[in-house]
């Protein structure tokens, strides 16, 4: 099996954040095969391996990769089995996450539209369990075949296996860098029942008296709506929301609320869910520029790369606004986005 492996290539060039140094080896996989093959050449030579897919939610190192990065481009889409209620498809990881997303909605299929525009590819989404809209991968997630990058045994993660939360997962805790996501299947319902609750999106419908939208007619409001919120990283490089949203416990947060009594919360199962924008834009952020870094006018939890920035400024900005959080409200922000 032939595999192109390349040298010092720009890892800047691979990510939505346009920062990062130069990877060692570089290799386009787009075949179990090769994926085989790759493992293979990377144990041989001892190199580790760093599983990229759509660079959306990455910050690498100016330092960039002492290894070997597989750009995965394994592709492919299909039904694996379907009654009159379900279907499960099953799709390979190095899809485009919104190619899927079309899928669905083109054949009525419904559970992934409130994710419809999620940058990435399909590899990336149960690592960290996307979101959007009020929809969370792991609600239809059914099945994953993953690949062991040391040895190439193959292993199935049932729902339970993935054990998701809040944007985290099994891949990111105990079992991180270990496995590459090779398909990921999900269950579809056919039942026409729509996720509405997101405040967003009941703004807009009910702007437009709309009460029972179709699928077409929400995957639009979806669009437009992230349209007037989130910087398209083909025109201001970002890397999407890059701190998770906190949560904090009921005494915290009714501290918080006495003393700042338009705080915004939803309630999770694990507490009080506080939007880390909100925080951020309070402590005088929002719209900033520092250098070549700055903080998205219209959406304080995303940091965006002006041009020519490097990790160090995107870290220095971060620990300015984790000093100011921790300072202001007591919160410990976490990054969202993969720091390299
Ligand atoms: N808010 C502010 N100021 C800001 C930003 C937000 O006050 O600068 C307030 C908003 O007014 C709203 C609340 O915070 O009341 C929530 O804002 P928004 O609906 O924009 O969502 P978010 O919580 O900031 C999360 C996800 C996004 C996802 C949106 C919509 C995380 C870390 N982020 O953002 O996901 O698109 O909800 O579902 O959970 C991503 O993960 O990269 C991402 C963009």
């Amino acid at each position: 099996m032939d595999i192109k492996i390349l040298e010092n290539i720009k890892l800047s060039d691979y990510t939505t954040f346009k920062i990062g140094g130069l990877a060692k080896y570089f290799v386009v996989v787009k075949s179990e095969e090769e994926l085989f093959a790759t493992i293979n050449w990377a144990n041989k030579k001892d190199e580790k391996i760093f599983v990229l897919g759509g660079g959306s939610n990455l910050l690498f190192s100016d330092d960039g990769y002492d290894g070997l990065v597989i750009k995965n481009e394994i592709k492919g889409l299909e039904i694996v089995s379907e009654n009159e209620s379900e279907v499960i498809v099953r799709v390979y990881s190095g899809e485009i996450w919104s190619k899927l997303v079309y899928f669905t909605i083109e054949n009525g299929l419904y559970g992934l539209e409130n994710t419809f525009y999620i940058p990435g590819t399909v590899g990336a989404s149960p690592i960290q369990n996307i979101g959007a809209y009020g929809t969370e991968i792991k609600d239809v997630f059914y099945n994953l075949k993953a690949v062991d990058i040391k040895t190439g045994e193959g292993r199935f993660f049932n729902l339970e296996d993935c054990n998701f939360s809040y944007r985290d997962s099994v891949f990111k805790k105990e079992l991180k860098g270990k496995y590459f996501i090779l398909w990921v299947e999900f269950k579809l319902s056919r039942s026409g029942k729509l996720n509405l609750n997101y405040p967003d999106v009941q703004r807009v419908l009910e702007e437009r008296g709309i009460k029972e939208p179709s699928l077409r007619e929400l995957t639009e409001i979806i669009r437009e709506i992230r349209d007037s919120k989130l910087p398209n990283p083909a025109v201001l490089a970002n890397a999407g929301s890059f701190f998770k949203n906190p949560i904090i416990n009921p005494e915290h947060f009714k501290v918080l609320k006495e003393k700042f009594p338009d705080i915004k919360s939803f309630v999770d199962e694990q507490g009080f869910k506080i939007p880390a924008g909100w925080l951020i834009e309070q402590c005088g952020f929002k719209g900033k520029t520092f250098g070549p870094v700055g903080i998205y006018e219209k959406q304080a939890l995303i940091i965006v790369n002006h041009g020519g920035a490097k990790q160090k400024d995107v870290l220095g900005l971060v620990e300015n606004i984790k000093q100011e959080v921790k300072n202001r409200f007591d919160i410990d922000l976490e990054e969202e986005v993969n720091v390299l």
